[in-house]
């Protein structure tokens, strides 16, 4: 099963790392995060080093839908009600800034960058809607409300954002990751006082960047209960109705759309790692109502990392390990989160004060309702009789019949039929 992406293109190959090294900043993780802080350092002349465990963009980033957007669900009138008008206008602030960078960066190259109107539509509430509306309104974004969208659904309407992106992620990052200092299939077992372990030798560096998808070093900042894991589904269908714009519900398991050329990329049969859900299924049903006679070229699933207050963690890893950062929660958007990560951590790196920060800080409050579930679900899965055990911190797995894999509901581990690691944080395979 290869994503769409991956069929279109080869990305660049790079040595392995032999020997110690010396650095400013090493970056763990050749993730679009990983990349795009690596081009942000590039560009204001800072020493780094990239390393990535198997081949850049081998996770998460080849799998995305790659909707470069500000309009991450209704989430506005949710931060403003947390954490007030502000930090609702900062986030969108930050997003926006980095549609900006990537509309910059794709200007010459050929990676299928369009601009497109961006909905996130609702089934049932018109008043989520209004409350969304309302606050971004008082923060002076054009958005407008928006009935009768052109989809298979009795939606109740639409808050459309103006002016967003979509593109084609591989394409992008054969193009710019071809100059920079990146050492695949170089493992980092552990960092310490600024020494990086690999097996082949030490990375020394100032300061380093954990960009792992999920962060791996459990025993600070505890990233295992700050977070749980998403996957979600998608199908490429050529003969369907193409609507024009990029569409989601605010739901999470709701269903996606936007073009990619003459096909359509429907999203959606999404729930918790290692939890039932509708799968390729539930999409493939949905596309022999709404889109009689469409075939499906591709199909592929991804898997998010998903944030206590759908803000993603940008900034310090722990208030005890002062030159060690981390960018991870982007909950489903990760592109535009991998460049508002590349310019907090850039300023972070050379002690820039940044206006975003505090926003995305790891350190801010966790006490949400989320964080209770998170508790219930690792307190049940650990004692749940069953086996095999996940080897990141023991909870019984769940066999996902649709992938045929291992899948941990705790934090979202997986692995294949045959018990290699598919998915982090756990690093070590399943014992035979
Ligand atoms: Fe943490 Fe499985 S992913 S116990």
């Amino acid at each position: 099963m290869s994503s769409l992406w991956q069929d279109e293109i080869s990305l660049p190959r790079f040595q392995s790392l032999e020997g110690d090294i010396s650095t400013d900043v090493l970056i763990i993780g050749g993730g679009m995060a990983g990349i795009m802080v690596a081009l942000e350092l590039r560009r204001r002349g800072i020493s780094y080093i990239l390393v990535e465990k198997d081949r850049i963009c081998g996770g998460t980033t080849h799998n995305t839908t790659a909707k470069i957007t500000a309009q991450h669900g209704l989430v506005y009138h949710r931060i403003a009600n947390r954490y007030g008008l502000g930090a609702a206008k900062a986030y969108l602030e930050a997003n926006l800034k980095a549609i900006d960078r990537y509309t910059e960066l794709c200007r010459d190259i050929d990676c299928d960058f369009e601009q497109k109107d961006n909905y996130v539509y609702t089934l049932d509430s018109l008043d989520v809607l209004n409350s969304e509306m309302a606050v971004l309104k008082r923060i002076g974004y054009p958005a407008e409300l928006r009935c009768g969208l052109p989809l298979p659904l009795d939606t109740v309407g639409a808050v459309r954002f103006p002016a967003q992106a979509q593109f084609n992620p591989l394409k992008f990052v054969a193009a710019v990751a071809k100059d920079l200092n990146i050492y695949e299939h170089t493992f980092v077992k552990n960092v310490s006082n600024g020494v990086a372990v690999t097996h082949h030798g030490k990375i020394r560096a100032k300061k380093t960047v954990v960009a792992t998808h999920f962060p791996f070093m459990d025993r600070f900042g505890g990233y295992f209960l700050k977070m749980y894991q998403h996957r979600s589904y998608v199908i490429a269908l050529r003969g369907a109705y193409i609507p024009d714009g990029m569409y989601v519900d605010d739901s999470g398991t709701g269903l996606s759309f936007r073009s990619y050329g003459e096909l359509l990329l429907l999203g959606g049969g999404g729930h918790r790692t290692g939890k039932n859900g509708g799968g390729w299924e539930y999409l493939r049903k949905t596309a022999e109502k709404a889109y009689k006679g469409s075939d499906e070229t591709h199909h592929w699933a991804t898997q998010d990392c998903m944030a206590l207050d759908e803000i993603p963690y940008i900034g310090r890893y722990c208030s005890l390990t002062p030159d060690l950062y981390v960018a991870t929660g982007f909950n489903k958007w990760g592109m535009t989160s991998s460049a508002v990560a590349a310019e907090v951590l850039a300023d972070a790196l050379t002690d820039k004060k940044n206006k975003y920060e505090q926003l995305f800080a790891p350190q801010r409050n966790i006490f949400t309702k989320q964080l209770w579930a998170n508790i219930g679900e690792s307190a049940l899965n650990l004692v749940r009789p069953t086996a095999p055990r996940c080897t990141h911190l023991g909870c019984a797995l769940t066999w996902n019949r649709a992938e045929h894999t291992w899948d941990c509901p705790c934090h979202g581990s997986r692995y294949s039929e045959d018990g290699n690691v598919i998915d982090n944080p756990s690093t070590k395979n399943l014992k035979r």
